[in-house]
C-alpha cells in the first residue's frame, strides 16, 4: 500500500450511518440487533451455532457436539451430525416456491446466456453426479474441475458434494505445469474441464493444458477427463479416458439422491500461496462450511427472496466457492455468473450485466473499483443501474479514494457498502458491517461477524492498545474454519497457530495480516505481513515466483518482492542475479516474464524484472527482503542494516535501478 494511502487510512474521519429505508428491511436491522448477536455468540458460541444449525439447515441426522475442541487446533463441529451440502443448496428449495425460481443466472462472453431454475440445476447436479459414479468417483475421491466460468463449474462442484467426492477448483488462468502440481498434491481421479475458455476476447484450449499436464505419466492418479463442449474447437480425446460432458448428461438419469455425509466429511481442497513452499491445500469440510457460507450470505448480502446477487470473482478462488455458489444457493438466492471481464474492448460490460438482470447486490474487488475509476464516469452513468440496493468488496484492503468513487458513482450513495475482510483459511467473511446495523467508514471492514471474536495482538499475543498496529488474530473456533492442510497437519499447526504460542492452553488463528484497532473498535487491515503479495487480489507467494525463475538456465539467484501499484494494489518485482554464461537484456526479461507465466500463470507474471550482480544477504545468507521492498519501491533505506553481509550491495542496486 502506499503512503498515500496509509495517511489517508489514519485519517480516515468519515462515518456513514445506514440509511433508516435499507435497515427497516434488513434481516440485521439496528446496532442494537448486531450487539445482542455478538454478545449471545460471545458467550456461547457453541449454543449461539447448534442453534443457528438447526433452524437453518437440513440435518439428516443431528449431531452429537457442536464444537469439539479437545484436539487444538483441528476442530471438530457438528459432530455425528449428517449432512449435504448439495442438498441444502439444492432439493429442500423444490418443495417451495424456490422450485422454479431462477437459481443459477449466466452471462457467456460472446454474448449467450442462460438461466437454470432451482428445479433445473438439481436435475443437471442429478445427472453429473450419476456420470461421476458411472465413471468409477466414489465417496472420498478427489476430483479437479479447471473451467472457465460456465454453468457446468457450478453443476461440477455440487456433483462431487452430492456423491461426497472432493472438488479441488484449479483457476482456470493457470498454467498446464501448475495444473500438474495440483492434480499431484490431490492425488485426482477425474478432471473436469472444457474444451476451451474465453479470456480477454481470446479462447484458452484448458482440454490441452490437461493433456499437456499430465503427458509422459506425469499424474498417475487421473484415469478420466470429462470435457465441456464450450468453446467448439477441434479437440483431441483419447478413447476410454477423455468423455464429453453433453454425451454423459444425455443419457445420465436425473434421481441421485444426495449422500448422507458425516458433517467432518471433505467437501474441497483449495490450493492457496503461503510464505514458504509449495501452494497449500486448504481443506474445508462439509457441515461447518454450510452454516458458515449460510449466515454470513443471509446476513451480510441481507439475502431475499427477491434479490438478484452478483458476485464478480472467478469459482477458481474461494469467494467463488463461498459467494456465487454455496452461500447463495443454501439460501435460495438467484446468483449471476459472468464469463467475461472488464478490459479496454468492453469497458461497460459490468453495468450492462446489472442493467440486464437488475442486479440488486453486487459483490466485486478493490482491483477492479480502480480500474473502473480509470475508465471514467461516463461509462457507467450511461447505465440504469437504478435496481442496486447493496455494494461489496473484498480480496485486499480498498484505499478510502476507491470506496468513495464506488459510493457515490456506483452506489449512488443509496447503497451500504460491505468491506468484507476474510481468506481462503477462513471459508467465509470474518471482518464486515451488517450492512443494515453498523456504520461504515471508508477503508475499514468494520466489526467481526457475531461468533468471530477477532484481535490485535503483538506476538507475544497480548492485546494492542488501539491505533496501535500489530497481528490479526481470531480467538475463537468458527465453523467455516479451515481444518488442515492437505496431507501436512504439520504445517497447518506451523503456518496457523504456532507464530504466537497458545495462552494458557488457548490458541490464538494468526492470519498473517497486520491490522489496527480504532476508538470505535472498527478493524483496518494493512496487508499481509509475511512473503505474499497480493496482485490484483490474487495471492501469490514470493518463494513460488522465485522458484519458477531460477527453473530458467538464465538465472542463478531470484529474490521476488511486492511494490506500491495503483491499479493492482502490488505488483511483483524480481530481482535476478544471471549465470555468468549470460547477460542481461531486454529479451531476456520478455523471456522471463513468459517463463513465469508459463511455470504459474500469467497472474503471477513479474511486472519489472532488475538485474544485478548480487542479492542484499544476511551473515547467515538470508536474503533481506526489507531492503529489496524498499528499492523496488524507491524509496529511501532507513532502519538497521548492521545484519547485511556486504553493505556495498545496496549502493549498486541503487544505482543499477
Ligand atoms: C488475503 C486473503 C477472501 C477472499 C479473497 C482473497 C487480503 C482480503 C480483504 C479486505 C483488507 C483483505 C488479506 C487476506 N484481504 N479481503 N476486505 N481488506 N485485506 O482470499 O486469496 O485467501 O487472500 O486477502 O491480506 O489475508 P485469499
Amino acid at each position: 500500500m502506499s503512503d498515500t494511502t496509509i495517511e489517508s487510512i489514519l485519517h480516515e474521519q468519515r462515518l456513514f450511518q445506514p440509511a433508516p429505508e435499507f435497515s427497516q428491511g434488513a434481516t440485521v436491522n439496528s446496532l442494537a440487533a448486531y450487539e445482542e448477536l455478538y454478545a449471545k455468540a460471545a458467550a456461547d458460541p457453541a449454543a449461539f451455532w447448534g442453534e443457528l444449525a438447526q433452524q437453518e439447515l437440513h440435518w439428516f441426522k443431528p449431531w452429537k457436539q457442536v464444537l469439539d475442541w479437545s484436539n487444538p487446533p483441528f476442530a471438530k463441529w457438528f459432530d455425528g451430525g449428517k449432512i449435504n451440502i448439495s442438498y441444502n443448496c439444492l432439493d429442500r428449495h423444490l418443495t417451495t416456491d424456490r422450485r422454479n425460481k431462477p437459481a443459477l443466472v449466466w452471462e457467456g462472453e460472446p454474448g449467450d446466456s442462460r438461466t437454470l431454475t432451482y428445479f433445473e440445476l438439481h436435475q443437471e447436479v442429478c445427472q453429473m453426479a450419476n456420470t461421476l459414479l458411472k465413471l468409477g468417483v466414489v465417496k472420498g475421491d478427489r476430483v479437479a474441475i479447471y473451467m472457465p466460468m460456465i454453468p457446468e463449474a457450478a453443476t461440477a462442484m455440487l456433483a462431487c458434494a452430492r456423491i461426497g467426492a472432493v472438488h479441488t477448483v484449479i483457476f482456470g488462468g493457470f498454467s498446464a505445469e501448475a495444473v500438474r502440481d495440483r492434480l499431484n498434491a490431490g492425488e485426482v481421479k477425474l478432471v473436469i474441464t472444457a474444451d476451451g475458455g474465453w479470456r480477454k476476447d481470446a479462447i484458452v484450449p484448458l482440454k490441452l493444458q490437461v493433456d499437456n499436464a499430465i503427458a509422459d505419466s506425469a499424474c498417475p492418479s487421473v484415469a478420466k477427463i470429462l470435457v465441456v463442449q464450450r468453446t467448439k474447437q477441434e479437440t483431441a480425446m483419447v478413447a476410454n479416458r477423455d468423455h464429453w460432458w453433453h454425451e454423459e448428461q444425455a443419457t445420465a438419469s436425473t434421481d441421485c439422491p444426495a449422500a448422507e455425509l458425516d458433517a467432518e466429511d471433505l467437501l474441497f481442497i483449495l490450493y492457496t500461496s503461503g510464505s514458504t513452499g509449495k501452494p497449500k491445500g486448504v481443506v474445508h469440510t462439509t457441515g461447518g462450511y454450510n452454516l458458515y457460507t449460510h449466515m454470513t450470505t443471509k446476513w451480510i448480502f441481507d439475502i431475499k427472496d427477491s434479490d438478484v446477487y452478483w458476485c464478480t470473482a472467478d469459482v477458481g478462488w474461494i469467494t467463488g466457492h463461498s459467494y456465487i455458489v454455496y452461500g447463495p444457493l443454501s439460501n435460495g438466492a438467484t446468483t449471476v455468473m459472468y464469463e467475461g471481464a472488464p478490459r479496454p474492448s468492453n469497458p461497460g460490460c459490468f453495468w450492462d450485466v446489472i442493467e440486464k438482470y437488475k442486479v440488486t447486490i453486487f459483490y466485486t474487488a478493490p482491483t477492479a473499483i480502480r480500474t473502473f475509476i480509470k475508465m471514467g464516469e461516463e461509462i457507467p452513468n450511461t447505465r440504469d443501474m437504478s435496481s442496486l440496493r447493496l455494494l461489496g468488496t473484498v480480496g485486499e484492503p480498498i484505499n478510502p479514494e476507491a470506496w468513495m468513487w464506488y459510493h457515490r458513482v456506483i452506489g449512488k450513495e443509496r447503497c451500504p457498502i460491505v468491506d468484507t475482510w476474510w481468506q481462503t483459511e477462513t471459508g467465509g467473511i470474518m471482518i464486515t458491517p451488517l450492512p443494515g446495523a453498523i456504520a461504515t467508514k471508508p477503508g475499514s471492514a468494520t466489526r467481526p461477524f457475531p461468533g468471530i471474536i477477532a484481535d490485535v495482538v503483538d506476538l507475544d499475543g497480548q492485546p494492542v492498545p488501539r491505533n496501535t498496529g500489530g497481528y490479526l488474530v481470531v480467538r475463537h473456533p468458527w465453523p467455516g474454519m479451515m481444518r488442515t492442510v492437505y496431507g501436512e497437519p504439520d504445517r497447518f499447526c506451523t503456518t496457523y497457530w504456532e507464530h504466537i504460542a497458545p495462552i494458557d492452553g488457548k490458541y490464538l488463528y494468526f492470519a498473517g495480516d497486520g491490522a489496527r484497532q480504532d476508538e470505535d473498535g472498527y478493524f483496518w487491515v494493512m496487508g499481509r505481513i509475511d512473503d505474499v503479495i497480493n496482485v490484483s487480489g490474487h495471492r501469490l507467494g514470493t518463494m513460488e515466483v522465485e522458484s519458477a525463475l531460477v527453473s530458467h538456465p538464465a538465472v542463478a539467484e531470484a529474490a521476488v518482492v511486492g511494490k506500491p501499484d495503483d491499479l493492482k494494489g502490488e505488483e511483483i518485482v524480481a530481482f535476478i542475479t544471471l549465470e555468468h554464461t549470460f547477460t542481461a537484456s531486454d529479451a531476456l526479461i520478455k523471456e522471463l516474464k513468459q517463463h513465469v507465466g508459463k511455470e504459474i500463470g500469467a497472474i503471477a507474471r513479474p511486472g519489472d524484472i532488475r538485474f544485478t550482480d548480487s542479492l542484499p544477504k544476511t551473515r547467515s545468507g538470508k536474503i533481506m527482503r526489507r531492503l529489496l521492498r524498499t528499492i523496488a519501491a524507491g524509496e529511501e533505506i532507513t532502519g538497521d542494516t548492521s545484519t547485511l553481509e556486504d553493505r556495498s550491495v545496496l549502493d549498486r542496486l541503487r544505482q543499477d535501478t
